[in-house]
């Protein structure tokens, strides 16, 4: 009986069905099985030979252990992002939306090392020679001894490579555009993508280089095609930003050698990236002091304070049904702080439309965020601008009480530094461990988020603004 040869895979998930259909089992996604030829791969458990397995050596968890050797990019934001630099074999995924600066970050990151000595290697499957050198000379790299090629073939990648000294980075952009002879499909399918990542790790962690691959991202933000590229690399790195702002962020989603919740703080400028070493001052950059709806949220990211504006816009809805809009936040979260503000402070907002924003395409994943959202919300409706030199923390619960959140200090000594004079924080956060560390600003207990509110709104009608018409259910 002939043996089938042609699978059918999931473009999405990389799984293997044996006829065409629809919709795929696995991950429920449509239209996305492609004919693939299934040959090359490893025969049937009966055709392979038996061989007797061999004992292995079994250790225990304790025990001696070198901390992997890191090896610095040259670039900071990305040493802290990758938890201290490169370690030697390591692989790297970097996905981000087309345009958003990933050739852009890597010629830097690669002439960076070639300065210093190392042998880096671009290679680029997505543009000519010409275009690169062209970006390079923009950047003022042209010196900068990166070698380059326009390649997409693997077997002639690692040939290439193979030949000199053993490089100390590896750029392949992008991961979608390789080729290798092991797989009979079409380059950009799930399977030509997985072997060509198998053919390029197997020589990074044999050689010790360091591969940084590059990955597309489709619309719903995922890495295209190869989810299963994921799971081969050491780390996974997003570079995001929105397209009209200058920021860029680089953020770890999965990292076999670092923390995941550092992230490097990058700006688009004529002349490529620059790193942003304080991001908080470029967040509070320009900011719009005095006018309603704005307050200053002292955020963290990773183990880095990060100081940014959250504004909102309450205003009168023409629909049936208001609208809320948020950018950089949790669509969900919004609607809890809406709930409490209306069920415990009396803050009417079903005939008002929400929009909330935090400024410079930050994206905030804290609940530490609340308070700062609640405040920026209510000095809107209100019209009262709230006090420029005061930054707002804390967690709301759905009692309508503020929960202390973590690094309270941490917090308040960035703010200090950025030279703001008053916190807004929960009860007990700025006894944290004792010691009172609160940077030398006037600390402002809110122990419930009704407190909040009767203070804004009573700035509001001093001012002779609308005010917010509170209804206490108490009288
Ligand atoms: P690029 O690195 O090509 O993006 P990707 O590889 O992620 O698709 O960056 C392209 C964008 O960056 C392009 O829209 C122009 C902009 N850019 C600058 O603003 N300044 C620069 O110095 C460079 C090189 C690019
Ligand atoms: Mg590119």
């Amino acid at each position: 009986m002939a043996r089938q040869t042609t699978n059918f895979i999931c473009q999405s998930c990389g799984a293997s069905h044996n006829r065409w259909q629809g919709k795929c089992d696995a991950c429920g996604d449509w239209n996305t099985l492609v004919a693939e030829d299934a040959g090359g791969g490893a025969g049937p458990a009966a055709t392979r030979s038996r061989r007797k397995g061999r004992a292995v050596a079994l250790e225990s968890l304790a025990g001696k252990s070198l901390d992997a050797p890191r090896q610095r990019s040259g670039v900071g934001e990305i040493d802290r992002v990758t938890g201290g630099g490169f370690v030697p074999g390591s692989v790297l995924l970097l996905g981000g939306d087309p345009g958003i600066g990933k050739s852009t970050l890597l010629i830097q990151v690669a002439a960076a090392l070639a300065r210093a000595g190392r042998r880096a290697v671009y290679i680029t499957g997505e543009e000519a020679v010409a275009q690169v050198r062209l970006r390079a000379e923009r950047l003022g790299l042209s010196s900068a001894p990166v070698e380059l090629a326009a390649e997409t073939s693997v077997e002639d990648i690692v040939a290439t490579l193979g030949e000199g000294k053993t490089p100390g980075l590896v750029v392949i952009d992008s991961i979608q555009t390789m080729w290798t002879d092991l797989a009979d499909s079409a380059p950009g399918t799930v399977t030509q993508v997985r072997a060509s990542a198998q053919a390029l790790i197997r020589y990074a962690k044999k050689s010790g280089a360091v591969l940084v691959l590059v990955g597309h991202v489709t619309k719903d933000g995922q890495i295209a095609g190869p989810r299963v590229v994921e799971h081969m690399v050491d780390a996974v790195l997003s570079f995001e930003g929105e397209g009209s702002q200058q920021f860029r962020i680089l953020r770890a989603v999965k990292n076999r050698f670092g923390p995941t919740d550092e992230i490097g703080v990058f700006e688009m400028t004529g002349a490529g990236l620059r790193e942003v070493a304080n991001p908080s001052e470029l967040f509070l950059s320009k900011r719009d002091l005095g006018s309603p709806g704005t307050a200053v949220f002292a955020g963290l990211e990773g183990t880095r304070p990060v100081l940014v504006e959250i504004q909102a816009l309450v205003a009168p809805t023409a629909l049936g049904t208001p609208r809320r809009a948020v950018v950089g936040w949790d669509a969900s979260r919004l609607a809890m702080v809406l709930a409490v503000l209306e069920a415990h402070c009396g803050v009417k907002l079903s005939g008002h439309d929400v929009y909330l924003n935090v400024a410079g395409g930050l994206r905030i994943a804290e609940p530490a965020a609340d308070l700062a959202a609640a405040a920026a919300l209510v000095s809107s409706l209100a019209g009262a601008p709230l006090p420029a030199e005061a930054v707002y923390f804390g967690e709301i619960s759905l009692s309508g009480a503020v929960r202390p959140v973590a690094q309270a200090p941490a917090r308040l000594k960035e703010a200090a530094k950025l030279g703001f004079t008053r916190a807004y924080l929960p009860e007990f956060a700025q006894g944290e461990g004792g010691a009172r560390a609160d940077g030398g600003l006037t600390l402002r207990p809110v122990p419930a988020l009704i407190q909040l509110v009767t203070d804004i709104a009573a700035r509001g009608r001093g001012r002779g603004g609308e005010g917010v018409r509170l209804k206490r259910q108490d009288g």
